[in-house]
């Protein structure tokens, strides 16, 4: 069966490798646009209401309008998952400021893009699921959120880029970012969690990170298990004394770290996380 990637653009379904935009396009010249990142398991977006919420919520702030309904929004993500050949994959939802002149100014794009590409899931990485990730504190700090609010999912990235070339540079796997202030923010595209003493901790979006809708789903069913859970400001201290540690997101799903600036945590992959893993892939197929 071909899982050749589909791309829904300019009121059309056609294949990824002919979907083309301008290079007038304000999401290419400046990064203006926003955009989302959803699996699908069994021919059903997971989580897809929390995800075109989080859109719209970005495209606000951005003042960027919609160029479609919430509604339509969720029915054409639903029609490309229904025509993709295979019943699991991942989409990429995306909204540019459009086609405009040369110069910032979004007053004078005409018209803002959708697009929607439907593609295989990368195969995650068995090893790492087994035996977890290395990672380093970046000392590349995330932008305030006076400056860039990290809960605008903007097709921006250079913040993280430039932590995940810190990473590919010290020949591990993930980043960790820290605020202006030292505190823990997130991983370069991932939510971080730790567990102490059997409870459950994550940042809060305020000191720095995505309001990332995998976390949102984890604490969810920790508390449902009768898994205690905080969300606080956590010290780089924290990370480093923590009995386990994780990454959270849409298309890695969770992700254990074994070591943080040459710490190594004794349990990895900890029990907490395999129940919560376990967990999750159970919810993703309900
Ligand atoms: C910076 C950042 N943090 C966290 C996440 C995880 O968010 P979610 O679980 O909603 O995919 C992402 C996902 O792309 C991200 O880019």
């Amino acid at each position: 069966m071909s899982t050749e990637a589909i791309c829904w653009i300019n009121n059309k379904i056609i294949p990824l490798k002919d979907a083309t935009i301008s290079v007038m396009d304000h999401g290419l010249l400046y990064g203006d646009g926003v955009f989302e990142g959803i699996r699908f398991y069994n021919n059903k977006a997971f989580l897809l209401e929390a995800h075109i919420k989080r859109l719209n919520a970005s495209a606000k702030a951005l003042a960027l309008k919609l160029p479609k309904s919430i509604n339509e929004l969720t029915a054409l993500v639903t029609a490309l998952v229904n025509a993709y050949q295979n019943e699991s994959g991942y989409i990429r939802l995306i909204v540019t400021r459009g086609k405009g002149p040369l110069g910032i100014n979004p007053a004078l794009c005409q018209e803002p893009e959708l697009i929607i590409i439907a593609s295989p899931l990368s195969m995650s990485d068995e090893q790492a699921q087994t035996e977890g990730i290395r990672t380093i504190t970046a000392s590349t700090r995330r932008i305030p959120a006076d400056c860039l609010d990290p809960r605008i999912k903007s097709l921006n990235y250079l913040n993280a880029i430039l932590a995940k070339i810190e990473a590919n540079n010290a020949g591990v796997q993930e980043a960790i970012m820290l605020n202006q202030q030292g505190y823990v923010t997130e991983g370069s595209v991932d939510n971080i969690f730790i567990v102490s003493d059997g409870e459950l901790y994550t940042t809060p979006s305020i000191d720095g990170s995505l309001a990332g809708i995998t976390r949102q789903q984890i604490l969810k069913l920790a508390n449902e298990s009768g898994i205690k859970t905080h969300i606080e400001t956590l010290a780089v201290y924290d990370i480093y004394a923590a009995d386990e540690c994780f990454l959270t997101g849409t298309g890695a799903e969770l992700i254990p770290v074994n070591e943080v600036d040459g710490r190594k945590y004794a349990n990895c992959p900890g029990d907490i996380f395999k129940q919560l893993k376990a967990l999750y892939k159970e919810s993703c197929y309900n």
